[in-house]
């Protein structure tokens, strides 16, 4: 069962498996925590309408083209785009896109272990809640909101327990990613994609008819144009990316396992709309119940770690509600961030020649080390600034370094690098043998990743570098 790097390669067992993978991949605590915290911080209704825009302007054409270079090139994302830059006649030095690409997936996928741990720490919790308080009452009988809402930071001050859960989420993603494509990732994708989704229309449902819907709608989707800043803007592109897992390679691996039948066009457009159907949905599932509880919808990363587990409290069926809840955003952690260890993965097993379980236990040890410092920051490495010499990261923490040199530098570059590549470097026919598109569309989309994404990604970089 060792994936070789040569001839029979492993790939999706069918179009529907290559499209939950890539939904797994995309939906993640991208939509359920960052969406809603970024929605909330950012004054709602313009974000939204702003961050729809990114998606169909930017996002949607990125995405259909690293699933192409990776479709192409049938290898990791360095390689890939090496076969497509050789069969244009390119230099193959473009492949630096994807071993940037490779590099970042790893970082995040550190960080990203971190914020899966918490998710574990909830589902603990409310488990432990509903056998204590049984199935009908609301969570924390008796406990002063303020105790509830103490929950993350007594878990961010305690270093052994952060880093112990950062390790379990790792070790959990290990497993998956050591076994192979098929009855490792695919499996993953298969089944718990399709449980998260009924949880998560059960969760929206609930929300809407025990929640305050009506505000949530109106803070949701009531457009403000006063409040479209740049910031607003930049943060709106920012979650576009990262919700939908581009310019880090990830899309790139995944799409190498596509067979060639699949319309990787179409199938750009279901994963695109998935992914930012969840999102939505996940606002119009959290902000009512935050709302009907009186907290603020501008609680930032805090919002569903620390104030949606209040809300729950004064819900019938509360703690089996809560319990529900986390396991649903653990679902659709657990298929992102194996995504995210496939991309440093194929790499490292296609570059040294090694069988999977070790390829993934190397990445694996990597991302342990990074993952413990990162926990650490939030406690006894608090005051510690890896890049503190750098005035954007001065008195910035290695969490939260790692998560602004990805989001704010590798992200955006990548993708630029992509675009240019895709939209000029590469043959203009083997780029339209693969996309899946034609007529008007392919105009579009051509004149998007020719024109339009290099061009309003460079300015959005820039702003964010020197802004
Ligand atoms: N998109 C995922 C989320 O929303 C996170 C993720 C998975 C990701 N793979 C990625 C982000 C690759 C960037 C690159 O949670």
């Amino acid at each position: 069962m060792v994936a070789t790097t040569s001839g029979s390669r492993e790939g999706w067992s069918s179009r529907t498996a290559f499209i939950l993978a890539a939904v797994g991949s995309a939906v993640g605590l991208g939509n359920m925590w960052r969406f809603p915290a970024e929605a909330g911080e950012n004054g709602g209704g313009a974000f939204v309408l702003f961050y729809i825009f990114c998606v169909l302007l930017i996002g949607l054409p990125v995405l259909l083209s690293e699933v192409l270079v990776g479709r192409h090139g049938q290898a990791s994302a360095p390689e890939s785009v090496r076969r497509v830059a050789a069969d244009s006649g390119a230099s193959k030095g473009w492949g630096i896109i994807g071993s940037m690409g490779v590099f970042a997936a790893f970082l995040i996928l550190s960080f990203y272990c971190v914020v899966g741990g918490w998710v574990l720490y909830y589902i603990g919790v409310f488990a432990g809640d509903l056998f204590q308080t049984g199935l009908t009452g609301g969570a924390f009988e008796g406990r002063a909101a303020s105790d509830i809402e103490g929950l993350l930071p007594g878990l961010f001050g305690n270093g052994g327990l952060m880093v112990g859960l950062n390790l379990g989420f790792l070790a959990l993603t290990f497993f998956f990613v050591a076994r192979g494509i098929s009855s490792g990732i695919e499996w993953v994708a298969v089944y718990l994609m399709p449980l998260f989704f009924v949880l998560f229309l059960a969760i929206t449902i609930y929300g809407a008819f025990t929640g305050n819907f009506g505000e949530a709608v109106s803070y949701l989707f009531t457009f403000d144009f006063s409040k479209l800043t740049g910031e607003v803007m930049l943060a709106a592109v920012g979650q576009a990316f990262f919700s939908l897992s581009l310019g880090v390679a990830g899309m790139m691996t995944y799409g190498a396992y596509a067979s060639r039948e699949t319309n990787l066009g179409k199938t750009s457009g279901i994963i695109a709309s998935a992914d930012t159907g969840v999102a939505l949905l996940a606002g119009l599932a959290i902000f009512p119940i935050v709302f009907a509880a009186g907290l603020s919808a501008s609680a930032g990363p805090g919002l569903m770690f620390a104030s949606l587990p209040v809300a729950f409290q004064q819900m019938p069926f509360g703690s089996l509600i809560g319990l529900l809840f986390f396991i649903m955003i653990f679902f659709a952690a657990l298929t992102s961030s194996v995504s995210l260890m496939e991309a440093p993965t194929a790499y490292t097993l296609e570059k040294f020649k090694l069988p999977r379980p070790v390829a993934t236990a190397i990445v694996g040890v990597g991302a342990a080390v990074l993952g413990i410092l990162s926990s650490l920051s939030f406690n006894d490495m608090a005051e510690f600034y890896p890049l503190g010499f750098i005035p954007l990261f001065a008195e910035t923490n290695f969490f939260d370094t790692l998560d602004g040199i990805t989001a704010k530098l590798f992200m955006p570059i990548g993708a630029i690098l992509t675009c240019v590549f895709v939209g000029w470097i590469a043959d203009a026919r083997l780029i339209d043998d693969e996309n899946g598109l034609d007529g008007a569309l392919h105009q579009i989309w051509r004149a998007l990743v020719r024109f339009v994404c290099p061009i309003v990604l460079t300015v959005i970089l820039a702003f964010g570098l020197f802004g």
